[in-house]
């Protein structure tokens, strides 16, 4: 059945847990009028590890949730569902669908000189997303991939400005550095926040992408060409879901959004 939405609805989100919610912060930012629906896969997080497959069958579950509270969009505000997923929910969604890779992919071709690293979950990097998103928009830079498997459990433990992290980032990071990277795509939704520590890492003056910033400005740009802005003057409201333990879900939320989180709901999926 075709869905025709209105510019009222909402627009969905997801994640595989909480990372997302730094492309929420920006989708706020960008978009103050826009009401914003996001789940949080807690129950089934990390997806990093995990096979396309998987990935694909929980973004189908999840899209078919956030759809039967009439998004009229979905961003899937996850790296490693974008890099496994994007495609396939493009072609059977019946609203658009925004994933973080292109954005993040053009980001940084416009900010590097020529040498750009990529960090990502073991998911993301093996698909290569973002090497080829790079090679199309700046086919001249090199790139260097690298996979942090362990940054995103030292986030969710809250490590995020800590000596052992640091330990990990220059073990991880060290091949960027010798590579000569002068710009770094923080591919995993988890890294923003890692930022201090990265930038300790890396050489002074290398440029850190996040795409959350440009997620939400695609994602305006795409409801302008839609005619699916909501009416300017309104105030758009949060409504945050989580698959798994909502009440852990509201304390780390608020973290990630810098501002107090009152309620999440709880969604059994499958
Ligand atoms: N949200 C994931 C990403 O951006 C990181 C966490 C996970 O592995 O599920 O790739």
């Amino acid at each position: 059945m075709a869905l025709s939405p209105e510019p009222v609805a909402p627009i969905g989100i997801f994640d595989s847990g909480l990372g997302g919610l730094t492309v929420v912060h920006a989708l706020r930012d960008a978009l103050p009028a826009e009401d914003l629906v996001y789940l949080g896969d807690t129950a089934r997080v990390p997806y990093g590890p995990k096979s396309p497959d998987t990935v694909r069958r929980y973004a189908d579950e999840i899209c078919r949730w956030l759809l039967a509270q009439g998004v009229k969009a979905v961003v899937v505000a996850c790296n490693t569902a974008t890099a496994h997923a994007l495609e396939h929910l493009r072609a059977t969604l019946p609203v658009p669908v925004v994933g973080v890779i292109e954005p993040g992919a053009r980001a940084a071709a416009r900010a590097t000189r020529g040498h750009v690293g990529v960090i990502g979950t073991s998911g993301t990097i093996r698909s290569h997303a973002y090497r080829r998103a790079l090679a199309a928009l700046a086919p001249e830079a090199l790139v260097v991939e690298q996979p942090c498997p362990l940054f995103v459990p030292l986030v969710e433990e809250g490590w995020v400005d800590h000596p052992v992290t640091e330990q990990v980032a220059r073990e991880y990071l060290a091949p960027l550095v010798a590579a000569g990277v002068d710009t770094v795509v923080l591919g995993c939704t988890h890294y923003p926040l890692l930022a201090p520590v990265l930038a300790r890492v890396l050489p002074a003056g290398t440029t850190l992408i996040d795409s959350a910033a440009e997620t939400a400005r695609e994602t305006a740009a795409l409801l302008a060409s839609r005619g699916l802005t909501a009416p300017a003057g309104r105030r758009g409201g949060l409504r945050l879901a989580a698959t798994d333990a909502p009440d852990a879900f509201a304390t780390l939320a608020a973290r990630f959004l810098g501002a107090p989180v009152e309620r999440v709901e709880h969604v059994g999926l499958a």
